[in-house]
């Protein structure tokens, strides 16, 4: 059988893969992470900024919630387009830079970066290629790990993206990096506890509009869930903090608009209680991630196993997501290998 005869295969085996992936950056890859930590400990960086496209911005997402509530330092996106249609050349001195992506190959991140590099900040490239015109750009390259990933959406290199962030950063405030040595076997059970998926992608079948929500370390979580549904099921679906969904956007929910909502063990997830009661009352469809206790009243969903440190939670919680995704693109027909209108490097300034 071939691939073209198996939707989905190569998505389904890189998800499969994630546990393998991060044991083996958490054994070949913490020597050159502590190096590029005790880098930046010795800068002293005054304000970190993040660059990065697609799935790659929401494990940058996640590395600005670390930076603001680990390290108590401001920190933020760049807008790439400042730099590469504008040509702004802004002040950088003391500025930690940070540009995340998978192939390394997109120019707006390159020119970002060598933007940033003459304008004083200290650079860092956390890519799955080592090889890439953005490793080279950077003084420091993060080499995620993760082997080459085939399938267009991207899976694995997003939970090392992740791991890769939280070493980096937790290296660099004097952290060993307590509780990520047993990440693998949680994200194997949560792998394991999600093969029910197919059967709940049916009942999201016909689906047209979905919405996504979280709050703090999981926010990242739901829009990377939003983008997944979007490039392999090709609908409409929209990540809302989940504050931000009840000052408007809640307008939009109604019992046939499915709700995602992410709330792990943590003060994140307690804070989703105002949100779940609202959606409660207006009857809609809320599937759940999260701990069992925060799920239980819910449509659907899958408990997360105790005892995740929830900074942490943001790597396991989108692997039942990554799998609905794909149960759900092949229930309506389609081929999560083959989007439609996407490639695995998408080249923009
Ligand atoms: C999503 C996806 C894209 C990429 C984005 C950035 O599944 O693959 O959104 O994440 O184009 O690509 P990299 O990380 O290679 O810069």
């Amino acid at each position: 059988m071939t691939e073209q005869d198996n939707p989905g295969v190569l998505m389904a085996s890189e998800i499969a893969e994630q546990p393998a992936a991060w044991q083996r950056l958490l054994t070949e890859g913490t020597d050159a992470i502590r190096a590029a930590a005790a880098r930046i400990a010795a800068y002293q960086p005054r304000f970190v900024l993040f660059v990065a496209r697609g799935t790659s911005d929401h494990a940058a997402l996640y590395g600005k919630y670390l930076v603001e509530i680990h390290h108590a330092l401001p920190a933020g996106l760049v807008s790439p387009s400042t730099m590469t249609i504008y040509n702004s050349a802004p002040d950088l001195r003391d500025v930690l830079f940070i540009a995340v992506s998978q192939s390394g190959g997109s120019p707006d991140l390159v020119q970002s970066v060598e933007v940033a590099r003459r304008q004083g900040a200290l650079t860092v490239a956390l890519t799955n290629n080592p090889d890439s015109a953005l490793a080279a750009a950077a003084e420091i390259h993060v080499d995620v790990l993760a082997g080459p990933e085939r399938a267009v959406a991207a899976t694995k290199s997003y939970t090392a993206e992740l791991l890769a962030l939280y070493l980096l950063l937790d290296y660099a405030r004097g952290g060993d990096g307590a509780g990520t040595a047993e990440l693998p076997a949680l994200g194997a059970e949560v792998l394991e506890s999600g093969a029910t998926l197919a059967a709940t992608a049916e009942r999201y079948r016909f689906a047209q509009r979905l919405i996504t929500s979280a709050r703090g370390y999981s926010y990242p979580t739901a829009r990377e869930a939003a983008l997944k549904l979007m490039e392999t099921s090709y609908l409409s679906a929209q990540a809302f903090s989940g504050a931000d969904l009840l000052h408007g956007p809640l307008a939009t929910v109604d019992p046939s608009v499915p709700v995602l909502a992410i709330v792990p063990d943590g003060a994140g997830g307690r804070a989703m209680a105002p949100v779940l009661a609202r959606l409660a009352e207006l009857r809609a469809d809320v599937f759940g991630v999260g701990a069992a206790d925060a799920i239980a009243g819910l449509s659907a969903g899958v408990a997360l196993p105790t005892g995740i440190p929830e900074p942490l939670s943001p790597l396991v919680e989108i692997l039942p997501l990554q799998q609905l995704a794909l149960h759900l693109a092949i229930a309506r027909g389609g081929d999560p290998d083959r989007p439609r209108g996407l490639m695995k490097v998408t080249e923009t300034l």
